[in-house]
């Protein structure tokens, strides 16, 4: 990766209309947003802005509208968490790019905020428009990508718009690219990464680069369903994915290749559904009712050794339901683990995905990790070693 173009801390902003992409893709259920992780991260790199007199200009999507307009996926309901974030009105403007919003960018003041409107509601932006792009680019005299979340995707908001305007990285992204690259480049060893999740297939390529990299893989949630069916064991009603005994085998003969050991749990809380108690069984009691729901006490006792015996740790995915309290157990032990050690033993932890960083926040420690990234898709994209298209079209051309 080339050297990203960083904006200089000492450029008089006054005035100057930033174009700010930021990531307020938001998790909602039933038209309500379930975590505002997303939303707390942009609001002191705004803050930054609006202090140096600068006009901010607010890029983001949220959802997947597919290129139509979706009130539901308005950005409008975002406009009052950000007003009472920042202490101070939220300007928004329906058209997310054009002539009204080139206009409202010129209108507002300096310090002040305009946030467009969904910019996926336009087919062109996930088709990396070149006009578009250009159209866009004239709401701002500069633009800064504060999305990295965003980055693995080459749209017009994040990629193209490079080519028309003077772009910069953000201090906030070079920070989140820092951490997770430190981690496949320079960790210090021991270094162990703990990986959930349900889908296997969309995590093998992560799989295969980490075991290169990594002492320790610990597999947990849905995914180690997959391992503890592998190894011969009942695995009941639980959530699986079928046909990849080939990719397991894979990764097991790839992880003796690299001597990294892999760890799958050796107990788990079972359920008949997800609203009763929860049983703790061994491998072998596991029976054909069964849903796996929870790592046992046993494994967590395990992931709690290897964490002790690490210094930079790795967390993607939670370790079972974590959203239903009876289940939440072995997420909890993992989260209260990893942040007692980053205060007293200055490990090294990272952790990142939406529905760990959920998790995290559930359990009170956001705070108490080295770094959180609250990107999904980008953050294994690069534990994958790929180019990033947002990354990319931030290089300086030197
Ligand atoms: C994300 O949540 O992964 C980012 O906001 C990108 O959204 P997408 O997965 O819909 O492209
Ligand atoms: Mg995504």
């Amino acid at each position: 990766m080339g050297k990203l173009k960083a904006l200089d801390e000492n450029l008089n902003l006054t005035d100057k209309r930033i174009i700010l992409r930021v990531d307020l893709n938001v998790p909602m259920q039933d038209g309500k947003i379930t975590d505002k992780s997303r939303i707390n991260k942009v609001i002191p790199i705004i803050k930054e802005f609006t202090n140096k007199k600068a006009k901010v200009i607010l890029i983001s999507h949220l959802g997947r509208p597919k290129g139509k307009i979706d009130e539901k996926l308005s950005l409008k309901l975002i406009v009052p968490i950000l007003e009472n974030l920042l202490n101070s009105k939220v300007y928004f403007s329906s058209e997310s790019y054009g002539p009204t919003a080139i206009e409202k960018s010129n209108e507002i003041k300096p310090g002040e905020v305009l946030l467009l409107e969904n910019i996926r509601f336009n087919k062109e932006e996930e088709s990396n428009d070149r006009n578009f792009a250009k159209e866009l680019s004239k709401a701002g005299d500069i633009y800064v990508n504060e999305a990295f979340s965003c980055s693995h995707r080459a749209h017009s908001s994040v990629s193209e718009i490079t080519n028309h305007i003077n772009s910069f990285a953000g201090i906030q992204l070079i920070k989140e690219i820092n951490a997770i690259k430190m981690l496949t480049e320079n960790p210090k060893k021991p270094v162990s990464c703990i990986i959930g999740g349900s889908k296997i297939s969309t995590k093998v390529n992560v799989l295969t680069n980490l075991i290169k990299k990594m002492d320790n893989i610990i597999i947990v949630g849905a995914m180690a369903n997959n391992f503890i069916k592998y190894e011969k064991y009942e695995i009941g009603k639980s959530v699986y994915e079928k046909n990849t005994e080939n990719l397991l085998e894979s990764i097991v003969k790839e992880s003796k290749k690299y001597n990294c050991r892999i760890i799958i749990p050796c107990d788990v809380i079972v359920s008949k559904n997800y609203k009763s108690k929860g049983k703790l069984k061994n491998l072998h009691e596991i029976d054909s009712s069964d849903l796996i729901l929870d790592i046992g006490i046993k494994t967590v006792k395990t992931i709690c050794e290897i964490i002790d015996n690490s210094k930079t740790v790795l967390w993607n995915g939670p370790a079972g339901y974590f959203e239903i309290d009876e289940f939440s157990q072995g997420s909890n032990k993992i989260a209260k683990k990893i942040a007692e050690n980053t205060k007293n033993k200055s490990l090294t932890s990272i952790a990142g995905g939406g529905d760990t960083v959920a998790a995290i926040n559930k359990f009170k420690c956001f705070d108490k990790f080295t770094y959180i990234s609250t990107a999904g898709g980008a953050f294994l994209e690069l534990l994958e070693g790929k180019i990033l298209p947002g990354i990319k079209a931030l290089e300086k051309n030197e």
